[in-house]
């Protein structure tokens, strides 16, 4: 009884695969397109594993995806593709429409096809589970609650609106179709494996190279962090007893503004590794331009997960980071893979320039 699992070379999805393997016998077969952001090195571990196959493919062709089920004959489906980082889908949003709408869309069809062959009992069993945002829910207030997976969808950039976009087919092939679906909606990932144009791995890096840290706009703006490892099971929580059809808010009450976070991450690294001069890494905070109609706050209330399903976060914000600061120090090879494109090459290599 496998699991397929799409954009496990990302962040969140490769930490899904390591946890998920340190406890399940059941195969895993991972399809990934490795853009940009998709990296082997991070399931390194497991490569070799008997119970690992990885597929090079895009979750659009449907085609490779309908071979794919019907090899493996997974009983899930967790859906982490797509393309992740705001900045870049204010850039250049085509990329979020055809990789988080469209391609969305193609899989969805051929999960659709492939479920509806299942025998009773099977098809009754399998899960089609959609890793979602906190962000398709817009932007709050000071003062205004947290999102409740009840809250109005209004999403602001290109990259939540096609996110967005994809929760409501995901809802749909439910409603219409009937297939087994579940959709999660986090708040902010922080962790291990960490692509390093998102803010906390960037400061990080920066901090070390003694480069700029870049802020945007006066450092006010709020994000609910969650260390990933949280998020990864209680996704797994989802897969194991979220009711078909339902939608669960994942977060871990950690409100904290942006310069908060950066000020953290300097006064972890002024103490585990120190700036040669005996300054603070603080010195090197830079206002910057703010993003354009950057969201100003996100806040997760995570209750339903936690009464339904009896999740709850392991890590505090505080524990998290530091773990978080201790892994990026100790993981000196994954950060100069990462940093100076060497994973590309390899990838280049191994899949050819359509990768
Ligand atoms: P990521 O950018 O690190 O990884 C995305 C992965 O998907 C990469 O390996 C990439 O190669 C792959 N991919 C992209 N387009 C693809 C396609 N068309 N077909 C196959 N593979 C494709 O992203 P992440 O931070 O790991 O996020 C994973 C999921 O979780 C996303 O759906 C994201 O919206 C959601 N999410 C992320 C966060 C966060 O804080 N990072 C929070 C909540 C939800
Ligand atoms: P990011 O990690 O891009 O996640 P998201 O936009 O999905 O929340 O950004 C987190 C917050 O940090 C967001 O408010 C934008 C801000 N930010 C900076 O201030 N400087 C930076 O260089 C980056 C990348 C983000």
């Amino acid at each position: 009884m496998s699991i397929l699992i799409t954009g496990a070379a990302g962040f969140i999805g490769s930490n899904f695969v390591l946890q998920w393997l340190t406890h399940s016998q059941e195969p895993v077969v991972i399809l990934d397109k490795l853009t940009y952001a998709g990296n082997p090195a991070n399931l390194q571990s497991v490569w070799k594993d008997p119970r690992f196959t990885f597929v090079q493919g895009d979750i659009g062709d449907s085609q490779l995806v309908a071979q794919i089920l019907n090899d493996h004959t997974p009983l899930a489906v967790v859906n982490f593709a797509a393309e992740s980082h705001v900045d870049r889908s204010i850039t250049g949003p085509a990329a979020f429409i055809e990789s988080n709408v469209v391609g969305t869309f193609h899989l969805l069809e051929a999960v659709r096809a492939y479920w509806g062959g299942l025998e009773a009992e099977r098809a009754a069993a399998f899960r089609f589970l959609h890793v979602s945002t906190d962000e398709v829910y817009g932007s709050l207030g000071p003062c205004d609650p947290a999102f409740t997976e009840e809250t109005p969808f209004q999403p602001n950039s290109p990259y939540s609106a096609s996110k967005a976009s994809s929760d409501h087919l995901v809802r749909a092939y439910h409603h219409t179709y009937g297939l087994p679906v579940l959709t999660t909606n986090c708040s902010n990932n922080y962790g291990p494996f960490h692509f390093p144009e998102k803010l906390i791995p960037l400061v990080l890096l920066n901090a070390l190279k003694g480069k700029p840290l870049p802020i945007y706009g006066d450092g006010s703006n709020v994000r609910d962090w969650l260390f990933v490892r949280d998020h990864c099971s209680a996704i797994e929580r989802v897969l194991e007893a979220g009711k078909p059809g339902e939608t669960y808010n994942i977060g871990g009450c950690n409100e904290k503004t942006n310069l908060q976070v950066v000020e953290t991450l300097c006064a972890i690294l002024d103490e585990r590794s120190p700036r040669p001069d005996g300054r603070s890494y603080r010195e090197q905070i830079t206002f910057v331009k703010d993003r354009p109609g950057h969201d100003r706050r996100y806040a997760i209330d995570a209750s339903k997960i936690e009464r339904e399903l009896g999740w709850k976060p392991a890590e505090t914000f505080e524990s998290g980071i530091r773990k978080t600061v201790v892994w990026y120090l100790e993981n000196q090879e994954w950060v100069a893979g990462v940093t100076s494109g060497a994973y590309r090459e390899w990838v280049e290599k191994q899949y050819g320039s359509q990768a």
